[in-house]
């Protein structure tokens, strides 16, 4: 008997699949097979587009020496028995719009996305990107079908890192030393948790002043626009990209890394039916565990109030779709 190696039940190659090939798709295409990630289909609405992509990649395989797969496609067909797919399909932000300018335009485009994607890949992690993302997670989940704990939306882990990077900016110390916790929505109303978020396990409250740390918390609360107005064509994409690579690789190699993510409360900090940054166990089920965190009363209230504009805008989207 004999057969591939894609085919084989112990030696089966991942395959990621990308629903959006614009700056963030190309990109995380770029980082998960470079890092030998996982094989990637590329799909996008623009025809050609996606095809000139994954060649541009394959051909860069010359180069960077690895054996991984890129195929660029405009046929839903193509991205079968995806291990995870990830959605990046819609319009960024431009400067002077906030992300819930985005719903209307994307709300459609996310809801089809993803049941044409989960259509070909039924057993798949559905990985939202798409802005407003905590809304667009909920859309996504319901147009799925899936159970709740195999959608997760992405967020946190960026929200963390540019809070990460402003600490090791300020304290100048090694990025590796630092850890940082975000919950919340990825808009105005996330809530950057300074108690949580320490350098070689020493909080940051006890390390700086607290005009310091108010001041990176809003740095981080603006890090998307402060990118994107810099930018004026588009919005952040190196960052992002290696923030969904990180969960892509947590629930490939089943690590269960704890990240902060857009996940399915039921309960978890008093919260009920809505999709929202907590922190997060991600393994190859998907969302393993909600990390239920200590918070004081003011985080308990920011949380809330952030969640409570999340859910209004799942309402004015689920309008817009019916
Ligand atoms: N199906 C597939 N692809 C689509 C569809 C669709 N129905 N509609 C739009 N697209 C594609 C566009 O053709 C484009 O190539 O989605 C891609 C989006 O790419 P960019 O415009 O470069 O946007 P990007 O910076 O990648 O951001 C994508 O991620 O971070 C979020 O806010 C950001 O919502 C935005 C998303």
């Amino acid at each position: 008997m004999s057969y591939s190696s894609f085919d084989s039940p112990t030696d089966r190659r991942h395959r990621v699949s990308i629903i959006g090939a614009g700056r963030v798709g190309s990109t995380l295409a770029q980082r998960l097979v470079e890092k030998n990630i996982a094989d990637v289909v590329l799909l996008d609405i623009v025809e050609g587009m996606p095809q000139g992509i994954a060649l541009d990649l394959m051909e860069a395989r010359g180069v960077e020496r690895h054996d991984r797969l890129v195929i660029g496609t405009s046929n839903y067909a193509d991205t079968s028995n995806s291990d995870v797919v990830v959605i990046t399909a819609g319009r960024p932000r431009l400067p002077g719009m906030n992300r819930e300018d985005l719903i209307k335009t994307n709300a459609r485009i996310v809801a089809d996305a993803a049941q044409k994607a989960i259509d070909q890949s039924p057993d798949a992690i559905l990985i939202v990107v798409t802005n407003p993302l905590d809304v667009m997670t909920y859309l996504a989940w319901e147009a799925s079908g899936l159970p709740q704990r195999r959608v997760v939306g992405m967020a946190g882990v960026l929200d963390a890192a540019r809070f990460k990077t402003f600490i090791a900016m300020e304290l100048g110390v090694s990025i590796q030393e630092i850890n940082a916790m975000v919950m919340g929505d990825h808009g105005q109303l996330m809530v950057p948790l300074p108690r949580y978020s320490t350098v070689a396990g020493v909080p940051i409250t006890e390390l700086m002043d607290s005009a310091t740390i108010d001041r990176l918390v809003e740095r981080t609360r603006n890090g998307g626009t402060e990118v994107m107005e810099l930018m004026k064509t588009g919005s952040a994409y190196f960052a992002p990209a290696s923030s969904i690579a990180l969960m892509v690789e947590s629930i490939l190699h089943n690590q269960s890394q704890v990240v902060p993510a857009a996940a399915y409360l039921q309960g978890e900090y008093g919260l009920q039916d809505i999709f929202l940054g907590v922190p997060c166990l991600l393994g190859y089920q998907g969302v393993e565990r909600v990390v239920e965190l200590n918070l004081t009363p003011a985080e308990m209230e920011a949380l809330a109030a952030s969640g409570e504009v999340v859910r209004q805008n799942v309402e004015r989207a689920k309008v817009i779709l019916s």
